[in-house]
């Protein structure tokens, strides 16, 4: 097992025997109840990258500038980001071995890393930039990449009750 993959794993086990995973895994609510966050700030992040990416794809508010509409957007998409790594995070840290262990868990955290570098980095110039000075061919191509990062993170979230995990061997 290499450096890094022992390291990992040291922190999941660290992770699992929390008193906060220990405390919301025996507790017959607080799971469904963290769980609701999740999902709420799911639907509010979806929301935000569909009004967003909708805009830069020109399907729909042509009448307000991408760079306005990203202005009011933003704190709404990153305040769903926040809560989604919180609630994410402790949902984790009651099976952190079995998530270590999860080819599904696996694929949605590099997804997620990959959407929130592109998402605050490239998408984020492209809709802070005058219209007038940029392509429409590259405002869809990051609307496309966009959609297709954070659709991918959530669907890696769904396939971690159906993908069966490798418990610690990883
Ligand atoms: C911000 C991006 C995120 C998105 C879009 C996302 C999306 C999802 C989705 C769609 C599900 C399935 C919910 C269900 O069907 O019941 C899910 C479940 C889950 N997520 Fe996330 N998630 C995010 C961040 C995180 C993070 C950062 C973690 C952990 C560090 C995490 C850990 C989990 C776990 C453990 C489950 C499985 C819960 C279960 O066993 O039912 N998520 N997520």
């Amino acid at each position: 097992m290499s450096w890094i993959a022992g390291e990992l794993l040291a922190f999941c086990r660290w992770c699992n025997e929390s008193s906060f995973g220990h405390g919301i895994r025996d507790s017959v609510w607080l799971f469904p109840f963290v769980e609701i966050f999740h999902l709420l700030a799911l639907g509010l992040l979806g929301g935000t990258i569909v009004i967003l990416n909708l805009r830069l794809l020109g399907f729909r508010f042509r009448n307000e500038p991408v760079a306005a509409l990203a202005r009011d957007v933003r704190p709404w998409m990153i305040g769903s980001i926040v809560v989604m790594l919180i609630s994410g995070f402790l949902l984790f840290s009651t099976e952190a071995v079995k998530m270590y262990g999860s080819p599904a868990f696996q694929f949605k955290m590099s997804c997620l890393l990959l959407a929130i570098l592109f998402t605050f980095t490239v998408h984020r110039k492209v809709t802070m930039l005058d219209e007038e000075r940029i392509a429409p061919v590259w405002r869809k191509l990051a609307a496309i990449v966009c959609i297709v990062l954070w659709t991918a993170v959530a669907l890696g979230g769904r396939a971690i009750g159906y993908v069966p995990s490798n418990g610690a061997a990883g």
